[in-house]
């Protein structure tokens, strides 16, 4: 990881977690959840775990705790996620994407669930990170990606946030006050990815090469987080 990104995540870690609060950030988690088809007897690989979304979710909204293992490269983000409040084993590992698997420290375990949720955009192979993956995967394993679509609109999210806000009884115009404030910071962050050369923003026949030549089965591609990312899901052979 180059100093540069190294910066960049310590800084986004200080308010990742805020991003919580958006309604189609819960929502497009829960899709994540359905769509890998988790129960409580799963054990999962949180690929680019960050501040610890999925374990929030599988608490608030599932009810369900599986043993998840969160890999993640900042420290900053593992530390966060250390202190969610969850019912299941939790082990955070300290580890770099782009390095191969046998140096992540999973003491020669495999997953039968996986899931990168925002996470495979930011690494320098998705192709690569996947073949990584199948190395890790159980037999039978289900993969779940969630990751931006090519431009994608932080103002779509917002807007989406709203209306489901106001579904639920509340005031649109109080509301985009408190995000529009609230997230400042965060916009500014988003807007500096999606403009990361560096990143990855696939269309839909560069996703599915990615799983075509990783060696996943892809099996379903649908959008989610109010349209802005593509949900895939893939089975291992
Ligand atoms: C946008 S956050 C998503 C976090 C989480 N999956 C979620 O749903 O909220 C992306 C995460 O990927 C991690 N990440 C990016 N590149 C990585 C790499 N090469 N190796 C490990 N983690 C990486 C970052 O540190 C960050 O926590």
């Amino acid at each position: 990881m180059s100093a540069h990104d190294q910066a960049f995540w310590r800084q986004y870690a200080q308010t990742y977690a805020m991003l919580y609060g958006i309604l189609p950030v819960q929502e497009a988690l829960k899709h994540v959840v359905w769509a890998a088809g988790i129960t409580s007897h799963s054990n999962v690989l949180d690929v680019g775990c960050g501040t610890g979304f999925l374990m929030r979710v599988l608490t608030e909204f599932f009810g369900i705790w599986p043993q998840i293992t969160g890999l993640d490269h900042t420290a900053e983000m593992l530390d966060v996620a250390r202190a969610v409040p969850y019912a299941g084993s939790f082990k955070p590992v300290l580890a770099d994407l782009n390095r191969p698997h046998t140096e992540w420290d999973l003491d020669g375990q495999t997953y039968d669930r996986l899931v990168a949720n925002n996470s495979l955009y930011a690494v320098d192979s998705p192709v690569s990170v996947l073949r990584e993956l199948l190395s890790v995967a159980a037999v039978n394993a289900r993969l779940v990606v969630s990751t931006p679509r090519p431009e994608a609109s932080i103002q779509a999210v917002v807007s989406e946030h709203l209306r489901m806000f106001t579904v639920r009884g509340g005031s649109s115009d109080d509301e985009a006050r408190r995000v529009v404030e609230l997230f400042a910071d965060i916009r500014r962050i988003n807007e500096r990815i999606l403009a990361n050369e560096r990143f990855h923003f696939p269309d839909s026949g560069e996703l599915e090469d990615w799983f075509f030549r990783s060696g996943w089965r892809l099996t379903s591609v649908r959008t989610t987080y109010a349209g802005q990312n593509w949900l895939a899901v893939a089975n291992r052979g």
